[in-house]
């Protein structure tokens, strides 16, 4: 499969024979080759074997899906856990709703927002939205991207049977595999989101230290969502009260669209476009 570098290719793997059938069930869906974990392995010890190269596998083990870079890109698996790690943390410890993202799309003791989040990515936003106990629809359009999170929330609603408190959390999440532009443009007339929520990619930095390894992968296999001004146009058509653009804290508004407000975090911002005032 070839992504949106041209020069960037993906295979399917699995580690263990149990889990062959959902590789190649995710094989089917991605059009892409897949091959078993020792396969790779066994390839990627004959240097620069052009037939079989690929630069990033999608691999099935037993933690879940992650995705791995071969041909010596360091970093480690990406893979989406909503029940480990800085999702737990940020859940427990975060700040509730005196967070900026909870400001911003509109959380307060006296209303909770249903969000429509346009740019699901790895789910972290959304989550952190559904944990605070707004009811969370998610869209993603990279198959890639929207596997990754597939199998994260479907690991977190196994583990959510015996922890109630994630549990609940993830059932306020539902996921949807698409272009936000067509499910907005599919909508009848009169149906509206309490807050509609956008943090789309930026056009890709100069490969600096300061990008992460993570996510100059993520630009590889993602690229720098060029449309996201029309899917803010798109966006203030369909919101009830507010549209919430996430920007890094440095960066220009998006499609030079001057918000009502800003809310700033640690390195980002959030532009609140304010279409009608909140309830509460
Ligand atoms: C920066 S990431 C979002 C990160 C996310 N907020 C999080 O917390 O993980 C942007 C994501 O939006 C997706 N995206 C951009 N434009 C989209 C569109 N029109 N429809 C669906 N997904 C889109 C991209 O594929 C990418 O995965």
């Amino acid at each position: 499969m070839w992504l949106n570098n041209a020069m960037t290719s993906i295979k399917v793997s699995f580690t263990q024979p149990e889990l062959q059938p959902a590789a190649e069930n995710l094989g089917q869906r991605l059009g892409v080759s897949v091959v078993s974990a020792d396969e790779i392995k066994s390839h990627s010890k004959v240097a620069n074997s052009s037939d079989d190269s690929c630069d990033y596998v999608l691999q099935f083990d037993t933690q879940g899906l992650s995705l791995l870079p071969l041909k010596g890109k360091q970093h480690g698996p990406i893979r989406c856990d909503f029940d480990s790690g800085v999702n737990t943390h940020r859940r427990k410890f975060g700040g509730g709703n005196g967070q900026a993202i909870a400001k911003a799309v509109g959380v307060s003791g006296k209303f909770l927002p249903g969000v429509l989040d346009l740019t699901a990515g790895l789910g972290g936003d959304g989550f952190v939205l559904a944990s605070l106990g707004c009811q969370v629809r998610l869209l993603e359009r990279n198959l890639v991207v929207h596997s990754l999170l597939r199998d994260g929330l479907d690991r977190a609603i196994a583990a959510g049977a015996d922890d109630s408190e994630l549990g609940d959390i993830v059932a306020r999440i539902s996921l949807l595999e698409g272009d936000s532009k067509t499910y907005l443009a599919g909508l009848a007339s009169m149906e509206q989101e309490d807050t509609v929520f956008l943090d789309p990619m930026f056009p890709e930095r100069k490969k600096s230290a300061k990008v992460k390894k993570e996510m100059q992968a993520f630009h590889e296999i993602v690229g720098g969502d060029s449309d996201a001004g029309e899917l803010l146009d798109l966006a203030l058509q369909r919101a009830r009260y507010r549209v919430v653009v996430k920007r890094s804290a440095s960066a220009g508004y998006l499609a030079g669209m001057a918000p009502s407000y800003s809310l700033e975090g640690k390195s980002t911002r959030f532009d609140i476009f304010a279409l009608k005032k909140l309830p509460g």
